[in-house]
Formats: structure tokens, sequence, C-alpha cells
């Protein structure tokens, strides 16, 4: 029985209202830019390509469908988010819903989500920066370019880039919340505004004809785009992660988390419709920064310099976002005694977990520098999806146990919404390879073990 046993809610409430430890600074917006600055990265500028090929023009659709799963997951976040708001997002919600092995299980598929969403961040930010600074003619040893075998027919050892720009967002996050936030939010300005130049300029340059046909590979090109595309939305949940530093969590989490969401939605059709509109789809093959080279095709060579401008920088949000979450989620298991004590130590002067964000930083800066983007990709949606499901499925299950507390935010359409979150994310990971599968099994059974070998007598729930 103990593998189920469950935090009190109302102990949680409690004790997240007395932790003086990280400071309350984000309010409202803070949250809805953390959250795009968390979603609008490696996905749309780097992803679309492999999805234009993928669906074709039809990619909208694509768009779409993972926007609808993510919806339906969304809405079961926020009601958590807005009930529950301590720090460490649904692994925290889990451990008072479903009990220690499942919130065990979550925590350990967000730490594949986070953790490796950095380090493909990273690497798709080392391309654009590549490709920006060959526009100033400046290039960098090819074997410091990529991981190894990541560029076939070259000897790459090294993403440098990668790496040290995991190191430049890492000693920011241990300086400081507020400072992160802050430049977070001028990175999403720019890197929305250069979505928005991408749509504004580029629907001038569209031929209707570049939209037939328009779903080349049918409805399981589709259905595989979506798949993969889901990554673009990855971010939103990250949001939640931030509970127990804002303001007014009850007003402001669900705030955020919708309203991030539905701007990328709409954003990301609109740049679908308009890069494929601009170059047949199956030209995007082997274009590693689709959208600056839609707006190159379209003869806007200067557009397409300040797409690459701001995607280097746009990127860097979602990484500092993606390293935030983890770090959180870390801190939050091992204040749970899950994970050594001194993962949760709160550093004196910046009130940050100042230990655990470099470890983190070092560790996955290092796999962006040797693991190729697209091994990552796939990998970081699988156990995004496995943890969305469960979300979805806990938001059923404190309904039941805890029909009374307040909830500021109310999933609408329960149980049906619910319910349709757990199966079109389970469509989507249908979806997937079997090769994922195959790794994302492997890294479960890696936690199973860790569980029963530590952290099952270390849990403070046990004593
Ligand atoms: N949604 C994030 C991105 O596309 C992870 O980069």
């Amino acid at each position: 029985m103990s593998l189920f046993r469950k935090k009190s809610v109302e102990h949680m409430l409690a004790t997240s209202a007395q932790n003086a430890g990280l400071k309350k600074a984000l309010g409202a917006l803070d949250l809805t830019f953390l959250g795009i600055g968390a979603i609008i990265g490696t996905g749309i500028f780097v992803l679309t390509g492999t999805g234009a090929v993928q669906a074709g023009p039809a990619l909208m659709i694509s768009f779409l469908i993972a926007a609808v799963a993510c919806g339906f997951a969304a809405l079961a976040y926020a009601e958590f988010a807005s009930t529950i708001p301590v720090a460490g997002s649904i692994y925290t919600y889990s451990y008072a819903t479903l009990g220690e092995l499942a919130a065990w299980i979550i925590g350990w598929d967000l730490m594949l989500e986070y953790g490796l969403a950095t380090s493909a961040v990273s690497v798709g930010w080392s391309g654009y920066l590549q490709s920006l600074l060959s526009g100033f003619c400046v290039s960098l040893p090819v074997a410091l370019t990529a991981a190894p075998g990541a560029l076939p027919g070259h000897e790459t050892l090294f993403n440098l880039p990668a790496f040290l720009v995991m190191m430049a967002i890492t000693a920011l996050l241990s300086v400081g919340v507020r400072e992160s936030a802050r430049i977070n939010n001028i990175m999403v300005a720019i890197k929305v505004t250069v979505v928005l130049l991408v749509i504004a300029v580029g629907v001038f340059h569209v031929t209707p004809a570049n939209w037939h046909p328009f779903m080349p590979n049918g409805w399981n090109g589709v259905f595989g785009a979506a798949a993969v595309m889901f990554f673009a939305f990855i971010g939103f949940d990250s949001v939640s992660s931030a509970a127990e530093e804002v303001k007014n969590p009850k007003r402001d989490l669900p705030i955020g988390i919708i309203a991030s969401l539905g701007v990328c939605a709409v954003l990301y059709v609109a740049v679908a419709a308009v890069v494929t509109g601009i170059v047949p789809s199956a030209q995007f093959a082997n274009i590693s920064h689709p959208v600056s080279y839609a707006l190159q095709v379209a003869g806007q060579k200067w557009v397409a310099g300040f797409i690459d401008l701001g995607a280097v920088l746009g990127m860097l949000t979602v990484i500092l976002v993606m390293a935030y979450g983890q770090t959180r989620v870390i801190f939050a298991m091992s204040r749970d005694g899950l994970l050594p004590a001194r993962l949760s130590r709160v550093h004196p002067r910046f009130a940050t977990p100042f230990f655990t964000t470099w470890l983190v930083g070092i560790f996955f800066g290092l796999i962006g520098a040797l693991v190729p983007l697209n091994v990552l990709a796939e990998l970081i949606n699988i156990g995004t999806l496995a943890a969305f499901s469960m979300v979805s499925i806990a938001v059923l299950v404190l309904r039941r146990t805890h029909p009374e507390l307040p909830r500021a935010f109310r999933c609408p359409g329960v149980p049906v919404v619910p319910v349709l979150a757990v199966a079109s994310c389970l469509f989507l990971m249908v979806n997937l390879q079997a090769v994922t599968w195959a790794a994302f099994l492997v890294w479960l059974v890696v936690g199973m073990v860790i569980y029963f070998g530590y952290s099952r007598r270390r849990s403070k729930l046990a004593s």
C-alpha cells in the first residue's frame, strides 16, 4: 500500500504558505510571457520543415490536432494549478491524488521532458546561430559545430555553441527568478515580433497553387506530423511549475497557461499556411532553418536575416524556461525525500536552488553537445504525452477525492474533457516510432530501479 501513499492536500497547501524559501515575484503577464517563452522555439523554427515534408500544406491541420490535444490537457493543468499552487507542477499534484509511485513516475517523466528539451533547443539554437554567422562569413571549425554523427559526411565531435548557450542560461537562472523573468519578457517580445513579421511579409508571397496537393501523404502524414509538431507546444505546462513563486496563483496561473497556449496555436497555423504557400512542401527536406528559408525564397533576404536573429534570441527563452521547470521539479522531489536533500538547498543570497541549477545545466548541456536533435525530439514528446495523460486522469481523481477544495479554475466538461485529453495524448503517442517507445520504456525501468532502491525508503512521507 505504501506505493499509493498520498500527501494530504490540506497539509501541502499549509506548508506551501509557510515556505518562505523562494521569492514570490511573478504575476499573470509574467506567466503568460513565461509560457510563450517556453513554447515558441525549435518546434516552429526548425521542425516545421520536417512537418511540412511529412504532412504537406496540411501541416496546418497537424498543428491544430496537436493544439487541441494540448488544449484539453491545459484545461486539466489549469484546474490543478489553481487548486494546489505549490512548486513542482504535475509531480506535486499527482502526489496528492494518485499516490507516491505515480508521482515518482510523473516526476521522472518531467525530467525527461524538461531536461532533454533544454538540450534539444540548444541544438536548434546552435543551427540558427551558425546560419546567422554565415551571413557575416563567419564559420566555426566543423568538428565543433555538431554532435558526433549529426552531419553525414563530416567529422563532428562536439556542438560547442549548444553547450555554451546552456552554460550562459544556467548562470542567469542560478542568480534569481526576477532577473531571468525580466530578460525573458524582452526576448518574448522580440520572438513574437519576428513571427508576426514572417506572417505579415510572407502572406504577400503566397502562391495558392503550392497548397495543392493539400495532403500529399494522406491522413497518415498529417497524424505523424502532429505527433512530431506536438513538440512545438511543449512548454505551456512549465508555467504551473512556477506556482510557488507567483503572487496570486489562483487567478494568475490559469490565465498564464491558457493565454500562452492560445496565442501560440494561432501563430503556428498562420506560419504553417504562409511557409507552405511560399515554398512547395517537399523542398523543405534537409533545410535546418525552414522559416527564414521561405522568406529567402520569396526574395526577402533582409527579413530572412531578421528571422535568423529573432530565432537565435527567441530560442534562448525556451531553454531558460525549460531549465527553470526542470530545477523546480527536482527541487520538489528532493524536498519530499525522493531525491537527495542537497538538491533542494536554497542559496542564501540568490534564493534559488543554485547547486541543482548548475548540476542540471552542465549535464543537459553535455547531452545537447553530444546527441543529435532528431534523437532527442521524439523522446521528449513521448515523455511529455505520458505525463499529460496522467495529469488528465488525476483531475478526475481529485474531483472525487477532494470535491470540497476551492478551485479558482474548474476544468469544463468533466469527465468528457479529461477523457478526451487522455485519448488524444495516447493517439499522438501511437504515431511515434517504435524505437522511441523502446527508449522510453528503458527510461521508466531506470526510474523504477531508483525508486525502489532509494526513494521509497527515504520518502519523507514514509517517516
Ligand atoms: N515548444 C518548444 C520549442 O518548440 C519546446 O522549442
